[in-house]
């Protein structure tokens, strides 16, 4: 197998963030410069990425006069036709600026959480004249470090209040765009509320316009947690709310690490794309790490690159695993296709499963699942040996 090289086909795509992450942390100053938003779409262009993601703040740091937000945003669009790279996504910054410290759409302070919806409405504004399909919303901020300091309930009708006004903007304006709720459990807030996939979804079902709503679940915010990403997106799929994604890698449950796609958690990574691939995920390919500190801006275009290259590698492989004539016969006998039965016949109800003669618990309990060698043979091509 070659290094696989992208296209803009595949659709990867990039927070202006990420490849923008000068390298700061809760212990140290930034390791690199600030990094021209514009520069960033020529080298992204030039590796092969399809799409930008961006914070308001990304672009137009926070307190620009409205002369120089003009200028910014037309420095901007001409990067964008230069380049051909399109916004697929864009975001709010809602956590930086010391006025977020107890949150934005969920702060205590009511006057806060007008400013904060204002905000959005700003950057909603200009995602949609970009052509944003998707827009984005980490509630990072959203959460408490004690018990009394939030009153869960209420700060839950905040955020869907938060929602409602907005989803009523989107659709007032006529904006074709949808809104992605990005899930994580702790950091920077003790406790973060919409922590997992599955608050999320449970949420979406309270607001005005569910349909506008679904998820962006992020690899490392799910395995931080202990979770398994894949199965988080195999069910946002399931749900038809899996309207964005965060792909980064993860080694287990510690700080948000944000590495490259592919890094910390391989097999991980393996089934995440294999999720992606067997079910219809529709929207960009998109990132979120940072490249670690130590490297300099070199580095952050390897990293940059190998998202891309990791993703096409396990692309690959993932469809080589499921074109494998052993697999399918692992499979087989791992008794897949038997899942995809109902469970009752057709026509069948609980007064006929009443009746019915059924196996012998004893002799089902004796057939072996067959996953070992079905793993096995998943690992094999993860790692390689098995020729695609
Ligand atoms: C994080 C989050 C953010 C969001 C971004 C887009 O843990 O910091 O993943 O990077 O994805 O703010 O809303
Ligand atoms: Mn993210
Ligand atoms: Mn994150």
């Amino acid at each position: 197998m070659s290094i696989p090289v992208p296209v803009p086909e595949d659709h990867f795509s990039f927070g202006l963030w990420t490849v923008a992450y000068p390298g700061h942390d809760p212990f140290g100053a930034p390791t690199r410069a600030p990094m021209d938003p514009v520069h960033a779409l020529e080298r992204l262009a030039d590796l092969g990425a399809y799409g930008v993601n961006f914070h308001d703040d990304d672009l137009i740091p926070f307190g620009t006069d409205d002369a120089e937000r003009e200028r910014i945003i037309e420095r901007w669009k001409k990067g964008l036709a230069d380049t051909g790279l399109v916004v697929t996504t864009a975001t709010t910054n809602l956590f930086h600026h010391p006025v977020f410290k107890d949150g934005a759409f969920t702060s205590n302070d009511r006057e806060v959480r007008r400013f904060a919806i204002r905000k959005v409405m700003r950057n909603i504004e200009l995602a949609a004249e970009l052509g944003a399909k998707t827009y984005v919303c980490w509630g990072g901020r959203e959460g408490a470090e004690s018990g009394a300091a939030k009153d869960v309930p209420a700060a839950l009708d905040r955020y869907r209040e938060a929602f409602n006004v907005l989803g009523d903007f989107v659709h007032d304006r006529g904006y074709d765009l949808r809104f992605a709720i990005e899930p994580k459990p702790n950091e920077p807030r003790g406790d973060i509320l919409l922590p997992t996939i599955g608050h999320a979804l449970a949420f979406i079902e309270t607001l005005d316009r569910p349909e506008a709503v679904g998820v962006n679940p992020e690899v490392g915010h799910e395995e931080m947690a202990g979770m398994n990403a894949a199965h988080g997106y195999a069910q946002a799929l399931w749900h038809g709310k899996l309207f964005h994604i965060d792909l980064n890698g993860q080694n287990g449950p510690r700080y948000d690490q944000d590495l490259r796609f592919g890094a910390g958690n391989a097999r991980g990574a393996f089934w995440i794309v294999d999720t992606l691939e067997q079910g219809d995920y529709a929207g960009p390919v998109h990132f979120d790490f940072k490249t670690p500190r130590t490297e300099d801006e070199d580095g952050v275009w390897v990293a940059a690159a190998a998202c891309m290259t990791n993703y096409l590698i396990l692309r690959e492989k993932v469809r080589a695993f499921r074109a494998d004539p052993e697999v399918q016969d692992a499979l087989e006998a791992a008794r897949l296709p038997d899942l995809f039965r109902p469970t009752l016949d057709d026509g069948e109800g609980w007064a006929d499963l009443e009746q019915a003669t059924l196996a012998d618990p004893d002799e089902l309990a004796v057939r072996g699942a067959g996953f070992e060698r079905l793993d096995q043979l998943a690992l094999e091509h993860l790692y390689g040996v098995r020729a695609s």
